[in-house]
């Protein structure tokens, strides 16, 4: 981790020097590399661009962009717009909730699984529909929901 934002810094560097102008395309680069903003860089990063450690974490918690945990190794977004809340969309998230043990807009404890909303999947003709990982799945009952959780654990 250390040796990726090295590099990072490194590369956005002009003559040795980071202005603060760059701490933006910086915290992008981390998170792209990475996946999230390790909350113990905050202090190199600072270091780095003659800012206290409050600066450089005010800016990462102002924009939602940004995140200071790992992503979760799954995600599973269930559509919440119309089509498919009016052919069960409701009772599908409610057993997501249940079965993954995670609220919308969290993770699992494990950091298996984050659980979010999506507003339409281009799927509404064959509602309910989900997308885990890139993989969008249509006509999802509660069981087959089910059965594509286990998949992915085997
Ligand atoms: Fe859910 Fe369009 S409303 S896929």
């Amino acid at each position: 981790t250390r040796r990726v934002i090295g590099d990072i810094l490194a590369l956005h560097a002009h003559n040795g020097l980071l202005g603060q102008d760059l701490l933006l395309p910086v915290l992008h680069a981390i998170q792209d590399r990475l996946g999230f903003i390790p909350p113990d860089a905050v202090e190199g990063l600072a270091q780095s661009f003659n800012l206290s450690r409050a600066e450089v974490h005010g800016v990462i918690t102002f924009y939602h962009y940004y995140k200071t945990t790992p992503p979760a190794r799954c995600t599973v977004q269930v559509c919440r717009a119309e089509a498919c809340q009016s052919m069960g969309g409701d009772a599908l998230l409610s057993h997501v909730q249940q079965a993954l043990g995670c609220d919308l807009h969290a993770h699992t404890a494990d950091g298996g699984f984050a659980l979010e909303p999506v507003y339409c999947l281009g799927q509404c003709a064959t509602a309910p529909a989900i997308m885990i990982n890139d993989a969008v799945h249509a006509r999802v009952t509660p069981q087959r929901f089910d059965r594509l959780v286990a998949k992915l654990s085997t």
